[in-house]
Parts: C-alpha cells; sequence; structure tokens
C-alpha cells in the first residue's frame, strides 16, 4: 500500500519542531513521502533529507502551495483522502479501518491548530484516533500503525549510512560502507 502524509497549517516560527516530528513519524511509520502544504521553513525540509540521507529510504519530502490542487491530484491517481480529526469515526468502534484498507493508495492529512472546514468534505474518511485533542504526531503514528498492523516496525530502510543492532543495553549502531 502507498502512504503519503500531507501535513497542513504549519504555523511558522511556531510549528517547526512539531511539522519535523510529523515528518519523522511519517518515514518511520512506513509513509512513502510526506508534503508540506504552504509555507514552511527550510530547515524543516533539510532535517528531515539528513535523516534520509543518514538513516535510509525511500523517503520524498516536498512542499507545495495548494492543499487543494495537492488532495485533487492525488484523487486523480485514484488515490483516497484520509483526515484525522478528534471530530471522526473512531478507529476502535467503527469499521473504517477496513473500508481504508481495501484501497491502494492513501493520503493521510495532520493538521495544526485548525484546520479548513471544507476539508471534513474533500476527505473520503474522517477518522478519529480516539475522539479526544491530543496531538498530530500521536495520531499520524497510532493511525499508520494500525494500517500496516506494526509491520512497518520491522522495515529495512535502503541506502543508510548507519543502522542501529538492537540490543537490551547501551548503543550499538553499524557504519555501513557502500
Ligand atoms: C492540535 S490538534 C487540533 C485538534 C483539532 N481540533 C481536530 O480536529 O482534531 C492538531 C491535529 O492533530 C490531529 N489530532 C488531534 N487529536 C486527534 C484525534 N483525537 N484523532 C485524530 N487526529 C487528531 C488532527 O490532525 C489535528 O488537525
Amino acid at each position: 500500500m502507498e502512504v503519503v502524509v500531507l501535513r497542513m497549517g504549519h504555523r511558522v516560527g511556531r510549528d517547526k519542531r512539531i511539522s519535523t516530528h510529523v515528518g519523522l513519524v511519517a518515514r518511520a511509520f512506513g509513509a512513502r513521502g510526506i508534503i508540506y502544504a504552504g509555507t514552511i521553513e527550510p530547515s524543516v525540509i533539510e532535517t528531515l533529507k539528513k535523516v534520509v540521507e543518514t538513516w535510509g529510504g525511500p523517503f520524498i519530502v516536498e512542499v507545495k502551495p495548494s492543499y487543494k490542487a495537492i488532495i485533487s491530484e492525488w484523487k486523480k491517481t485514484g488515490g483516497i483522502v484520509v483526515h484525522l480529526t478528534m471530530y471522526g469515526e473512531n478507529i476502535e468502534s467503527s469499521d473504517v479501518l477496513e473500508k481504508i484498507r481495501n484501497s491502494g493508495k492513501v493520503m493521510v492529512i495532520v493538521g495544526a491548530e485548525k484546520v479548513s472546514a471544507d476539508l471534513y468534505e474533500l476527505a473520503d474518511f474522517n477518522v478519529a484516533i480516539g475522539n479526544q485533542p491530543h496531538s498530530e504526531v500521536a495520531a499520524l503514528a497510532v493511525f499508520l500503525d494500525r494500517l500496516f498492523k506494526g509491520e512497518e516496525l520491522l522495515k529495512e530502510f535502503e541506502g543508510a549510512r548507519l543502522k542501529i543492532n538492537p540490543s537490551s543495553r547501551g548503543k550499538h549502531v553499524v557504519k555501513i560502507d557502500e
């Protein structure tokens, strides 16, 4: 399944760290890439590209001006759009995840402080990771983990310079020669 994350509503100056974390979670939890809609500090993009260089990919990082154009392009190629929101169908009590799994291409949208009202209509599914307010980072991680049933945690990243050998004590990092 091809999954791309769309981050909306980034506030320059305020959301730098959390928008970086949205990107890190997207990569680590199995998405193919992240698109930031609107304006974002170049350092967010640089940080994510450095992580891909060091820890591997593939993982695409893009910035595009209009979320409407991004969503419309995605739908034209047969993809579905999932908007994560506390107001949506509860992922635990509904069959929304099963419906989403029927698609081969999923765009997952997470917002910042407040998202545009039209998003609730543009999305094919509005999904709540519980109907309580929390965080886009937590919502994205839980959603992707459930979508991929935990298998994304075993993913082997390509082209990495460093790799961790899991251990019960200390840090075991291996340098990979090209
Ligand atoms: C600071 S929250 C804003 C909460 C917002 N009022 C909402 O609709 O979920 C920022 C983002 O976190 C995500 N989020 C927060 N709580 C969520 C929840 N319970 N379920 C799904 N997504 C959530 C949404 O993507 C939201 O746009």
